[in-house]
């Protein structure tokens, strides 16, 4: 069974140490508090050391939000993935309003190159995709969410492809309280996500990998996400700056132990 995974994607707020710092405080113990689901929290840059230091000797996880795949050298403003190694367990590569800038830094190939980094620096990859609402009316969804897919996989080993994490969020949702329906959600990770890892590694290694959904997640629709069997925990962007987040991976919990009840009933 693949443990579920929530990650709060602090994106451009609570950047000061008193802001983010009561906010973990007022999480952590509820949070250290669930089972069965890995739970990270990525803050920006800013109060990444603070808010690793707030979460020591809790089973709160931490990750980054973007880093550059080189080791070092001439890149302004850049995070390399030796600044985050041993800090970090997770990183997210490829968010779509990084891509949005039409950086060279945030290209399909460059995500590569980032997954890559990640995993060479012992960092889980959360790697997101999902198509724009134009594509999806062209009905477009499939190829262009497989060939990220397929892209950001390039020249990976079995072993390193099973330790990613996808995150599948339609853009056309993020941030707009107008989530996918979960069954719509289920059925692109199960095609074109784990469809795309199947086709270049074989069934074995696109059931380990981990798929979230992201878009507009809420306490309010997390449980009509985690009923859906493709769909691995979620990326929460909003809904991860308020205190009832801890109530949204309370509920992830509970629908795990929910699918582990129906697969030992399932095996014989
Ligand atoms: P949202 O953001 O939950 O605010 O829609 C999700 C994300 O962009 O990771």
């Amino acid at each position: 069974m693949r443990q579920p995974v929530v990650v709060a994607n602090w994106k451009m707020n609570f950047g000061r140490p008193d802001q983010a710092l009561d906010f973990v405080r007022r999480i952590r113990h509820p949070l250290n508090e669930i089972k069965d689901v890995d739970c990270v929290l990525c803050p920006p840059f800013t109060v990444l050391m603070a808010v690793a230091e707030t979460i020591a000797r809790t089973s709160i996880r931490l990750g980054a939000q973007t880093m550059h795949w080189e080791e070092k050298g001439a890149h302004t403003g850049e995070i390399a993935p030796t600044m985050l190694a041993g800090h970090c367990q997770f990183v997210i590569v490829g968010h779509s309003e990084r891509r949005a800038t039409g950086s060279r830094t945030e290209t399909d190939a460059a995500t590569n190159r980032k997954v890559h980094a990640a995993l060479a620096h012992d960092m889980t990859p959360i790697i997101c995709v999902g198509e724009s609402l134009a594509q999806r009316e062209r009905e477009e969804t499939h190829a262009f969410v497989s060939g990220q897919v397929t892209s950001a996989f390039e020249g990976l080993s079995e072993e390193g492809a099973s330790r990613c994490v996808v995150a599948y969020e339609p853009i056309w949702a993020i941030g707009t309280s107008r989530a996918a329906t979960p069954a719509d959600a289920n059925r692109v990770v199960a095609l074109s996500i784990r469809g795309a890892v199947a086709e270049r590694f074989g069934e074995a290694v696109a059931q380990a990998v981990r798929v979230q959904y992201g878009g507009s997640v809420s306490v309010d629709n997390i449980d009509g996400f985690m009923a859906m069997p493709e769909i691995d925990g979620a990326l929460v962007g909003g809904a991860s700056l308020k205190p009832d987040f801890v109530e949204l991976v309370k509920r992830t919990a509970r629908a795990t132990g929910t699918r582990a009840a129906s697969a030992r009933r399932r095996s014989p």
